[in-house]
Formats: C-alpha cells, sequence, structure tokens
C-alpha cells in the first residue's frame, strides 16, 4: 500500500507544506483536482484551503451531503458520474476536505473510481486529524448500518491544519477530546487526568503518531490495529440505541463512557489499577452525566453487541488495559460480566 506522507505544522503551517509538495506532485498541473467538501466545511474552511494552497485554485469542486449522509451509495454513485463528466481520468487527484464523513466518503470513492486514484486528506474535525484522516479505511454505511462496505486505500497526503478547528462546534470538539483520551490511556501517558486537552500543539502530534505507528505494524486490522477500539465494543452500542431513541449521544459520549465500562472490566479481569478506573469515572462525570441503564435497556445493547462482529455466542471481545500503556487485545467478556460493568459503574 502506498505510504501516506503526514503533513503536521512545523515552522510553516502544513497548508503552505502542501502547496509545496503539490507543486512537485504536480510540476506541469497535468493532474487533475477534485475537491470533495460538504456544506459546512465549504462556508468555513474551503477559502482558507484555496488562499494558502495556490496549486489547488482551479481544481473543481463537489459538495456532499453534511454528516453520514454521504456515506451513502447513491451519493458514492453521484459522485462517480460527476467525475467521470468532468473528465477525471486516472491520473486525477481527489482532496477530501471535511470530517471523517467526508474522509471515509471520499475514500471511498478514489479507491474505487477507475480501479482507484490517488487522494489526499485535509481533515477539519478534530475526530478526523487524530483518526478518521489516517490509517488508509474508507467506508460508506449500508441500509442504515455503519461503515459496512469499504476497503484500504492510503492517501498520498494527510495535511492536518489546527486552524480548522476555529470553526468547529464545541461540541465536536468535545466528541474528538474522547478519542485524545483513549490515546493517552492506550499510551500510558502519565497524569493524563491533568492534561490540559486544548493545548493542541503538544496532542496534536502525540495523537497522530501514536495512529500512525499503529497503522503501520497492522495496517489491516488483524491484530495490533484493534486496540484503537478501546471503549467502542459497547460504546459503538450505546450509540446505536440512542439514535433508534432518536435521543442525543454523539460518537465521541458513546465512546467516553464506553471507556468507563472498559476500564472497569479491566480491573476485573486483568488487575488494572482500581485508582486509574476511578480518576477516570471522576474526570468523566464532570463532563457528562453517566446513564442510568435499566435491565431492559442493557439487554437491548447486549442484543445490539450481538449484531456485531466483535461477538460470538454469549462472549464478547474486548480491548481492556492491563495498565494504563498495556492494551490487551480479545479478551473474552461473558453477558453477565458486562451487565455488572454497566449498572456497577453508574454508581460508584
Ligand atoms: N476511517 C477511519 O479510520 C475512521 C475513524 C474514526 C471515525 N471515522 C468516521 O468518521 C465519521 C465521524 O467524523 P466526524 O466526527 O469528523 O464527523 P463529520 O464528518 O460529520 O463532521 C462533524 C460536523 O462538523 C462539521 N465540520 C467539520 N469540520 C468543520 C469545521 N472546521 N468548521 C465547521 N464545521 C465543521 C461537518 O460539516 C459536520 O457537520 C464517522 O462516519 C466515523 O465512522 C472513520
Ligand atoms: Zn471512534
Amino acid at each position: 500500500m502506498t505510504k501516506t506522507q503526514i503533513l503536521l505544522p512545523r515552522r510553516q503551517s502544513s497548508l503552505k507544506s502542501l502547496d509545496k509538495k503539490l507543486k512537485t506532485l504536480n510540476p506541469d498541473h497535468r493532474r487533475k483536482y477534485f475537491i470533495l467538501t460538504d456544506a459546512n466545511i465549504l462556508e468555513h474552511c474551503l477559502p482558507t484551503l484555496i488562499y494558502n494552497v495556490p496549486e489547488l485554485e482551479s481544481a473543481d469542486f463537489l459538495e456532499l451531503p453534511v454528516g453520514e449522509a454521504c456515506k451513502d451509495l447513491s451519493i458514492i454513485h453521484e459522485v462517480w458520474g460527476s467525475l467521470l463528466e468532468s473528465g477525471a481520468d486516472r491520473s486525477s487527484v481527489i482532496v477530501n476536505l471535511g470530517g471523517g464523513c467526508v474522509c471515509d466518503a471520499g475514500g471511498f470513492v478514489a479507491a474505487t473510481y477507475k480501479r482507484g486514484i490517488d487522494f489526499i486528506n485535509v481533515p477539519t474535525s478534530l475526530t478526523a486529524m487524530i483518526d478518521a484522516a489516517i490509517g488508509g479505511k474508507t467506508a460508506i454505511n449500508l441500509d442504515g448500518v455503519k461503515n459496512q462496505i469499504g476497503c484500504f486505500r492510503n492517501p498520498i497526503i494527510t495535511c492536518i491544519e489546527p486552524a480548522f478547528l476555529e470553526t468547529l462546534p464545541e461540541n465536536e470538539i468535545r466528541s474528538g477530546e474522547y478519542e485524545m483520551v483513549k490515546t493517552l490511556l492506550l499510551t500510558g501517558r502519565e497524569n493524563w487526568q491533568n492534561q490540559n486537552l486544548s493545548d493542541l500543539e503538544d496532542l496534536l502530534p502525540y495523537c497522530v503518531n501514536f495512529k500512525q505507528s499503529v497503522v503501520k505494524e497492522d495496517p489491516e486490522d488483524h491484530g495490533l490495529r484493534k486496540m484503537l477500539n478501546f471503549g467502542h465494543t459497547i460504546g459503538h452500542a450505546l450509540e446505536a440505541y440512542y439514535i433508534g431513541q432518536q435521543k442525543e449521544m454523539s460518537h465521541g459520549e458513546a465512546v467516553g463512557i464506553g471507556i468507563l465500562y472498559a476500564l472497569y472490566l479491566s480491573t476485573k479481569k486483568l488487575g488494572l489499577d482500581h485508582a486509574c478506573y476511578s480518576q477516570y469515572r471522576s474526570w468523566l462525570t464532570k463532563r457528562i452525566a453517566l446513564p442510568h441503564l435499566t435491565l431492559k435497556e442493557i439487554e437491548q445493547l447486549l442484543e445490539l453487541m450481538r449484531n456485531d462482529k466483535k461477538r460470538a455466542d454469549n462472549e464478547t471481545l474486548f480491548v481492556l488495559l492491563q495498565a494504563p500503556g498495556v492494551p490487551v487485545i480479545d479478551v473474552s467478556v461473558n453477558d453477565n460480566e458486562i451487565r455488572d460493568a454497566i449498572l456497577t459503574s453508574a454508581n460508584k
């Protein structure tokens, strides 16, 4: 697989570095650029991109629907058609300017159009900067079930420009912060609970390098990469459950709560120090109210997890921590242990 070059701000902004890279990538301007984006990003980020990356001045734009709606086959079909109509060929380059949804959908378009063309990710949300825009997983949804169709294809460049976060809504920033805390726990960053999460000069490269190092070892998710699912096993079920109830719970919040359950299970199954669980619980409860789920609701979560690929019979495979920085993948947890984790951690 192509190796991704990651551009982070150093002496100059990463957008300036991108402009330089494009000058060498496409010196005679024979390659055509197609920028995929959504309405919010078109308004808030596209002018900054074009101003700082004049090499993209003559690019075509394709506007996708906002959020998960763009990860739909009907939209991908439309984009393939527009590319064909605009004369996109095998040398064309797609530039995904947006959050994780645009990066996932645009990556899938690039991976499939004419059997695969080059693409560049320019993430604009925190989640996309530290996660979705790195690692080559492209995806669309199938009949409302997330990320069922996709393939691995690395962007040739991922350009991370924190200035884009200035217009990202507060709830989206918070959502990305849970994924940052996931990284801090997986890597055993000392004193993480006192870390100022808005110190992105420090944390962005830290999280980006971590993700990059994990996917380099296990690009196609057969082993080590599974650790990135920490907090996501019950987290995904919670997210799906709340969507079904038409209640609000962001992916980040669901993962934040999923991490709490995973830490509780880690104390029971792998001897994780209880202080780590308590510290996390007190950090989390300052940010959100923990859900008090009824037994019936927990059964519904278990049912949702039954549809998840990580589950066999009455056992579910979890990523747990032996200690901060020491994740263990594929730990088998039974339904009773899950019930206990959800009920107990709501209260203490
Ligand atoms: N491929 C992967 O490895 C991977 C990893 C994590 C998440 N994902 C996927 O990413 C998606 C979630 O990504 P997300 O959280 O970025 O959601 P998103 O792409 O829906 O973006 C969140 C919202 O913020 C807006 N937005 C983005 N950047 C903005 C900016 N700078 N200013 C103003 N508004 C802005 C978007 O228009 C959208 O409304 C999910 O579909 C998830 O499955 C993929
Ligand atoms: Zn996540």
